[in-house]
C-alpha cells in the first residue's frame, strides 16, 4: 500500500512482508537498527548483518529528550552519517522516538519502521506523528514526518504478550467504528481467531486498519479537521491514563471508546443495541470497559489535553456503525454529557 500526501511525498507500507526481507528495503550503506534489548534479544537473527544496532530503554518514561541524546550520541560514535538510514524496530515507543531522532540527525535522514506491536502496526508506524514527552506530558516534542517504508509482519505479534496484543485490538475496533462497519464486524465475528494471531485473520485486520488511517492522514495530515476523528474514544482515554498507574493505552482507548459510545447513544446518534455491541466487543476482546475516576478528575485531565481548543474541546462521536462526526462542545455541557453516561454504562 502507498500513503501518498498531496505534494507527492509517499511512503510504502508493506503488510504481511517477512521481516527477514528487510534488507531488499535498504538502499543505503550505513544502516541503524533502533531498538530496545527486549526485541533486540529476540528479533536480532533478523536485523541485517550490516546493521548496527542501538538500543534505547524500553518503557513510556524513557520516551524523553535524555533517550534522544544519548541515541543521538551513539549514532555520531557508530559514524552515521546523511546518507545513513534509520530503521526503528519496535513497538509504538521505539517508532516514535527513532522517526523523531531521524528527522532531526543532522537535519534529517531516511528511515524506515518494522513496528511490532499490533499498537504500533495499525497506528504508531503509520501518519508520521513522531515525537517523546515532556515531564509526564506526552508527545509534547516532535515533528510530523513519514517514514519511506514500514514493514508490519504479523509473526512478530507471536513473541507480544496477550495484554499487549488486546491493546493494539481497541485501535482496530477504533477504526472500524470510525469508518468501516464491515471492519468492526470482521472484529467481532473473528475475535478468537485474532487473539491467537492467525496470519489470515491479523493481515485483514492491520491491512483495512492501515488503510483507514492512511487514507485519513493523506488528507489531513497535520490534523485540521478529519484526522481528529482518529482520536475517537481518546479524549477520556487520555485522562484515564493520566489517572490510573497500571494501565495501558489500548486499554483506556477501550473505556474512552465506550464512554464515546454512550454519549453518542445519549445524542441519538447510534442506538443502545449499537452501544451494547461496541461495549461488549471489546469486552470479549478482554479489554476493561468501565472506570471508576470520577467525572470531576476526568474532566479535570482534560483539561490539558492538547486537543482542547479555547474553552471548548472537539469531540469525537459515533454516528451510527462504522462512522463518525467530529462536535465542539463546551466544558461544561461535556461535563453533563459524561456525568450522564458514566452513570448508565
Ligand atoms: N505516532 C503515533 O501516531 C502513535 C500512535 C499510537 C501510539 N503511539 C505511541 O506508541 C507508544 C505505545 O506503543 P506500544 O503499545 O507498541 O508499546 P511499546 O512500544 O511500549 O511496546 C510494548 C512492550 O512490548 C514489547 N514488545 C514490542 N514488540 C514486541 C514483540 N514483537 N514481542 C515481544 N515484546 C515486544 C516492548 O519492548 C514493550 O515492552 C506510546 O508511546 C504512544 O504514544 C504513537
Ligand atoms: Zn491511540
Amino acid at each position: 500500500m502507498i500513503l501518498k500526501l498531496p505534494d507527492g511525498r509517499i511512503s510504502s507500507i508493506m503488510i504481511g512482508e517477512n521481516i527477514e526481507n528487510l534488507s531488499n528495503y535498504l538502499n543505503s550503506e550505513k544502516i541503524f537498527i533502533l531498538t530496545n534489548p527486549e526485541i533486540s534479544d529476540l528479533y536480532s537473527d533478523v536485523f541485517p548483518a550490516k546493521a548496527a544496532v542501538v538500543a534505547m530503554p524500553a518503557g513510556e518514561q524513557n520516551k524523553n529528550l535524555h533517550t534522544v541524546f544519548d541515541t543521538v550520541r551513539q549514532l555520531i560514535a557508530a559514524g552515521a552519517d546523511r546518507k545513513s538510514i534509520i530503521v526503528g524496530f519496535g513497538g509504538g515507543i521505539v517508532c516514535d522516538m527513532a522517526g523523531f531522532i531521524a528527522s532531526i540527525y543532522m537535519r534529517g535522514v531516511k528511515f524506515g519502521f518494522v513496528p511490532t506491536t499490533l499498537m504500533a502496526q495499525v497506528d504508531a508506524s503509520i501518519g508520521g506523528k513522531n515525537g517523546v514527552n515532556c515531564d509526564g506530558y506526552k508527545n509534547m516534542i516532535g515533528v510530523f514526518n513519514q517514514p519511506d517504508f514500514v514493514l508490519c509482519d504479523s509473526k512478530t505479534l507471536k513473541t507480544l504478550p496477550e495484554r499487549e496484543l488486546k491493546a493494539g485490538l481497541a485501535e482496530v475496533v477504533k477504526c472500524g467504528l470510525i469508518a468501516d462497519g464491515d471492519l468492526f464486524a470482521y472484529v467481532e465475528n473473528n475475535i478468537d481467531a485474532i487473539l491467537n494471531c492467525e496470519r489470515d485473520k491479523i493481515y485483514v485486520i492491520v491491512n483495512k486498519s492501515i488503510e483507514i488511517k492512511a487514507g485519513i492522514v493523506a488528507a489531513d495530515e497535520k490534523e485540521a479537521g478529519e484526522r481528529k476523528k482518529l482520536n475517537l474514544g481518546h479524549t477520556f482515554g487520555h485522562a484515564i491514563e493520566k489517572h490510573s498507574n497500571n494501565i495501558l493505552h489500548g486499554e483506556a482507548v477501550s473505556i474512552g471508546l465506550v464512554i464515546a459510545a454512550k454519549i453518542s447513544e445519549l445524542l441519538n446518534l447510534i442506538t443502545n443495541e449499537d452501544f451494547i455491541r461496541i461495549k461488549n466487543v471489546l469486552a470479549n476482546a478482554g479489554l476493561p470497559v468501565t472506570t471508576n475516576i470520577s467525572p470531576a478528575n476526568l474532566l479535570e485531565a482534560t483539561g490539558k489535553d492538547k486537543k482542547r481548543e479555547n474553552n471548548s474541546v472537539h469531540f469525537v462521536l459515533n454516528r451510527g456503525m462504522g462512522n463518525s462526526e467530529i462536535r465542539e462542545f463546551s466544558f461544561d455541557e461535556l461535563a453533563i454529557l459524561l456525568e450522564k453516561a458514566l452513570k448508565a454504562i
